[in-house]
């Protein structure tokens, strides 16, 4: 009978860059996941830091190079957007790298002052302020600017928005607009709710910016669906950049476009996307259409979030037990629950690349895997390769260990990370990977398994 080693072996190349198989064990990055497992136990969730910055720096590379290639007379900056994950490891890692900051919430500006404060982020650093805001926001954003972060540039997302700068912000300050992208033909929506639409963008420059201490440095869309190589994507962009020429021709001060997040991650072994011909397409289109219009080239933000921090992360849980339910269908009960720790699968019917830890060298058989939650959709029955999942077939002693990964992106600030979460599932222990200078990897323990003593507390259960 062939072995479930077999099969990845015929439907993919294999071993990776990221896995590998030594003694019929599963390595992520060289990291041995049954000596992590051995250590702390299942469920857990894992964090390997080193891969958040190759993921910048490749970013950075690919960029740059476009950018040289093209004769592109611009720079790139790299932000990162916290609200896909906002652990301070995650940006203690990421800030190694020379970069910036974007946030979405009135909540991420204590999360910047801080990391001043720590020596991690310094005053000059650009910190982007996206989403629509609160009063808190409004003004946790006007004392950063009036505190010295000079380069905090809050990105107008209706109209109303700047009358606060204009008020509580001292001196001169800059501002960006975000536009009101559409959506892609098949979504609910017609256009974005978020962000101000095509048409007011020059009459709300001309009435609220133009000859004031508001600056207006640049212009940010985002789009939903992601940096695709689609009809859709490059129609989009087009619309974008036409219309920062036709700003820039009345702003002075306008000088950088900010396209936004979207950058995709590995959800299957099979995955395949050309990140070096993106960047060299975006940096070319961008070129080519501001010299149509006579316009300076733009300096170019992204804000990746999923791409930043997606792929270091991992979810591992064991087979607690193994239910035929009927002829043919069987379940492997796992330790967790995809409604909890991986919302995604559940909301968006996401992929992640799923993998047994240990006996590679098993027999396989088609399983579907269910969550402990009581909920009939916490489940995973099939992959983004194809509609079915496989994994080694175990004796009776035998435990099965098997992981998600890429799981490091929104997982956690969606499911309500440490918070009430359904049937008191519990969050599960967080172990971080690193290297030290050497190069050795080391894992610590973050975060224990959620136990109840917290949750009785946020339900208000008082002390027995
Ligand atoms: C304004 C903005 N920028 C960046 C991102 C990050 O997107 P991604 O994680 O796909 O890179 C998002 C995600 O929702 C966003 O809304």
């Amino acid at each position: 009978m062939k072995s479930y080693s077999d099969l990845i072996e015929q439907t993919f190349y294999f071993p990776t860059k990221e896995f590998r198989v030594e003694n019929n064990q599963l390595l992520f990055h060289d990291v041995n996941l049954m000596d992590i497992i051995k250590e702390y136990g299942t469920p857990l969730k894992l964090s390997y830091l080193p891969k958040i910055s190759e993921n910048i720096q490749y970013a950075k590379k690919i960029f740059n190079e476009a950018i040289a290639k093209n004769k592109y007379d611009g720079k790139y900056t790299y932000c990162y957007c916290t609200k896909s994950s906002h652990f301070h490891f995650v940006l203690e890692e990421g800030l190694k790298n020379d970069i910036h900051i974007e946030t979405s919430s009135a909540y991420d500006i204590p999360i910047i002052r801080r990391l001043n404060e720590t020596g991690h982020f310094s005053k000059d650093r650009m910190v982007v302020c996206n989403g629509f805001k609160r009063p808190l926001y409004l003004e946790n954003i006007a004392n950063l600017i009036n505190d010295g972060f000079k380069n905090t540039i809050p990105v107008l997302d209706n109209l109303n928005e700047i009358a606060h700068y204009h008020d509580h912000v001292k001196g001169e300050f800059k501002v960006g607009i975000r536009i009101a992208a559409d959506e892609e033909p098949n979504f609910a929506f017609y256009t974005s709710r978020l962000g101000i639409r095509y048409g007011d963008i020059v009459p709300h420059y001309k009435e609220m910016i133009a000859g004031t201490k508001a600056k207006l440095k640049l212009l940010h869309f985002f789009i939903n669906t992601g940096i695709k190589d689609s009809a859709y994507y490059w129609s989009e962009l087009s619309r974008f950049i036409y219309k920062y020429c036709e700003l820039k021709k009345i702003c002075p001060d306008l000088d950088t476009v900010d396209i936004g997040g979207g950058f995709p991650i590995k959800n299957s072994l099979g995955f395949e996307f050309d990140y070096a011909y993106m960047a060299d397409q975006i940096v070319s289109n961008i070129k080519w259409i501001c010299q149509k219009n006579h316009v300076p080239v733009p300096n170019i933000i992204t804000e990746f979030g999923s791409f930043t921090v997606g792929e270091s992360g991992a979810t591992i849980y064991s087979v607690l037990n193994q239910k035929l339910q009927n002829d043919k269908e069987l379940w492997y009960m796992m330790d967790g629950s995809f409604i909890t720790h991986m919302p995604d699968v559940w909301g968006l019917n996401e992929k992640f690349i799923m993998l047994p830890v240990n006996h590679w060298d098993n027999p396989f058989h088609r399983v579907n895997i269910g969550g402990l939650t009581c909920d009939s959709q916490d489940y995973y029955d099939s992959e983004a390769h194809i509609g079915e999942v496989f994994l080694p077939r175990t004796d009776e002693d035998e435990t099965l260990y098997f992981g998600f990964f890429h799981t490091g992106a929104y997982q956690e600030s969606l499911g309500g990370y440490g918070g009430i979460q359904h049937c008191l599932i519990p969050a599960p222990k967080h172990i971080i990977i690193s290297k030290d200078e050497d190069g050795n990897i080391q894992s610590r323990l973050f975060a224990p398994e959620q136990d109840s003593e917290q949750m009785m507390k946020i339900l208000g259960y008082g002390k027995s």
